[in-house]
């Protein structure tokens, strides 16, 4: 059976201190919320692991890292390495966000380093794909998000590949109010399931969980979690405000 998860992904955002504050109002929530039906994951910056990890300890809610280095270890000034995370005590990585491909030109190659690095650390990954507005209006998204995860995870074998979450985050939807209609969503979450599906067989892709990501909300996550093959959401904005994320964790 597979999980539902709601992840938070903080991204460039929060002092530390804010952070801290912002993780303890997210497990006081989840604390109090009564039968929770999901699994809750905080994704906050690297400067923010070690103290969130204090707040999480003994708490119902995961932990993890936004990116990690293509490199294992040594002379890359400035990276953090996949065994660097686990050992914050970390359990997951987000990896392939449209924003480190766009703004860091990650490649698919990189991806599927960093994807082997990060599980080698023990680590579990939240893996991201997802077409923008013209790659849609071209009418190849399927053949974009095909190429992304067959490129990136399906090297794998199906022991490791267990251990991968996808999320599925339209670059248009992504930060701009302009969420995928639950019908759009739900159409590449059965798409991406059908590749799984192919690679893997039914019943790893049955156990796989598959998020959205993008301008996901309190207002519109019930929708959207309604569909069979939306498993969650990967929370950006949203996550930011202790509330707002309660009420999309809620959701389910
Ligand atoms: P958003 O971001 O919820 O602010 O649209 C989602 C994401 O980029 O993961």
């Amino acid at each position: 059976m597979r999980k539902n998860i709601v992840a938070g992904n903080w991204k460039m955002n929060t002092t530390v201190p804010e952070g801290v504050q912002l993780a303890k109002e997210v497990v006081e929530g989840v604390a109090a919320a009564a039968d929770l039906k999901c699994d809750v994951v905080v994704g906050v910056p690297f400067t923010h692991l070690t103290a969130v990890k204090a707040v999480l300890d003994g708490g119902k809610v995961w932990l993890a890292a936004e990116n990690c280095a293509d490199h294992d270890k040594g002379a890359y000034t400035g990276e953090v390495s996949a065994p660097m995370v686990a050992s914050t005590g970390a359990d997951y990585v987000i990896l392939g966000h449209s924003e480190r491909r766009g703004y860091y030109a990650e490649t698919i190659e990189m991806l599927k380093t960093k994807v082997d690095l990060a599980l080698a650390a023990g680590l579990k990954v939240i893996f991201c794909c997802g077409e923008s507005l013209d790659e849609r209006k071209a009418g190849t998204h399927f053949q974009v998000i095909k190429d992304e995860l067959v490129g990136s995870l399906f090297h794998l074998e199906e022991q490791a590949f267990a251990n991968i979450v996808i999320a599925y985050e339209p670059i248009w939807a992504i930060g701009t109010g302009e969420t995928a209609t639950a019908e759009q969503a739900e159409e590449i979450h059965a798409f991406i399931r059908q590749l799984v599906a192919e690679k893997y067989g039914a019943q790893v892709a049955d156990d796989t969980t598959i998020l959205y990501g993008g301008s996901c909300k309190p207002s519109n996550a019930q929708e959207l979690f309604a569909k069979p093959d939306i498993d969650g959401g990967l929370i950006g904005g949203a996550s930011l405000k202790a509330a707002d994320f309660m009420g999309i964790v809620t959701a389910f």
